[in-house]
């Protein structure tokens, strides 16, 4: 790990686009050229606000990632044809009337039109199965019912059928508020998930909130820094050229550390999206959003 003098000549070298000048040349060229330098943006941050480290997790009114995202991809999330996310809505409206599996029933036998079946599901998820005490999310609890009522294979996480599935679902509560109850059975969960949001992880040794609290609306290379909620999940990513998960971007997040990335639906990642689901209280649901 570097120390706080390396830190602050990171931040320098950043900032001038030169190294600190005490350095020798023969560093300086070292460290230009080396994979150090992506390090040390991000190291600035940790650097940069570390008395902010006390600040609460929650704003008062939370900002939806849109709100930091330039004009053209603004455009292209509010208009339903410019949204390339909406060609994943279409393919789950479609796999929603088609049998699946040993019952040969389709989604629709059993829960006719999403609008009113569907509708209010992405602003209560994730939540907790009454008959395991898990936490599950919209992909699970689609999952269950493929295993359960269909008698059909789960779906495997970022499968197309499954993103399309996930969006066209969570599309049905598009414009309503993120309205996650905490109560006496999630909250152990909520517990969790707020513990790894505080917690400091993979070599750059940054925790979530380093970065969407403490740092919300700075740049880090060519993003700006969001305040980090899942409204808009499943989102068009211009980067990845498709639809994926709000687990898909956690572990992108993991990455982006240099942290071991969870496994799709492991527990660690639906604590954290309970919990960013509880943080994004009374933001709209996006989906699809669109990203860069
Ligand atoms: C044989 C009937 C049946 C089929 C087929 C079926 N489901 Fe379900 N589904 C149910 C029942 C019953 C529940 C409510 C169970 C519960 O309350 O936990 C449910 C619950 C759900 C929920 C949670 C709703 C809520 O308000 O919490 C979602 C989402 C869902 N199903 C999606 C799907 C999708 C997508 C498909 C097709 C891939 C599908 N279901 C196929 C019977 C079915
Ligand atoms: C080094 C800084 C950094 C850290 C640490 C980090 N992220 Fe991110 N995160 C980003 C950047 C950059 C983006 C893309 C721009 C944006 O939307 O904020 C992003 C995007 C996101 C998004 C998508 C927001 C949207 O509207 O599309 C979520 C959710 C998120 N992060 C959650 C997390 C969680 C949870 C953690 C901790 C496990 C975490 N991030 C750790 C930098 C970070």
């Amino acid at each position: 790990m570097l120390n706080v003098i390396d830190r602050w000549r990171c931040c320098w070298a950043e900032a001038t686009g030169k190294p600190q000048r005490f350095a020798k040349p023969l560093k300086r060229m070292r460290f230009l050229l080396s994979p150090w330098r992506n390090f040390c943006v991000i190291g600035c941050l940790a650097f940069t606000v570390p008395a902010l480290a006390q600040q609460a997790a929650t704003p008062a009114k939370p900002k939806s990632g849109i709100e930091f995202a330039g004009a053209d991809i603004r455009a292209m999330q509010a208009d339903d044809f410019a949204n390339p996310g909406m060609l994943w809505v279409a393919r789950g409206e479609k796999l929603w009337n088609v049998p699946a599996g040993r019952s040969n029933k389709s989604c629709a036998s059993c829960h006719q039109d999403a609008s009113s079946s569907m509708k209010t599901v992405a602003a209560r998820y994730p939540r907790i199965d009454a008959a395991t005490g898990k936490v599950i999310n919209i992909e699970t609890r689609i999952n269950g019912c493929r295993e359960r009522n269909q008698a059909a294979d789960p779906l495997q996480y970022e499968s197309e059928e499954l993103l399309a599935l996930t969006a066209y679902v969570a599309h049905q509560s598009r414009g309503m508020p993120v309205a996650v109850v905490a109560d006496a059975t999630n909250r152990p969960h909520l517990e969790r998930g707020r513990e790894i949001y505080y917690r400091r992880q993979g070599q750059m040794n940054l925790a979530c909130v380093n970065c969407h609290v403490q740092n919300a609306g700075r740049r880090l290379l060519a993003e700006t820094i969001s305040e980090g909620h899942g409204n808009a999940y499943p989102a068009y990513r211009l980067e990845w050229q498709a639809i994926g998960s709000l687990q898909r971007r956690l572990r992108a997040c993991y990455y982006g550390v240099r942290a071991v990335m969870p496994a799709f639906g492991s527990d660690e990642l639906l604590d954290l999206e309970l919990y960013l689901a509880r943080r994004a209280t009374g933001l709209a649901v996006e989906t699809p959003g669109v990203r860069r």
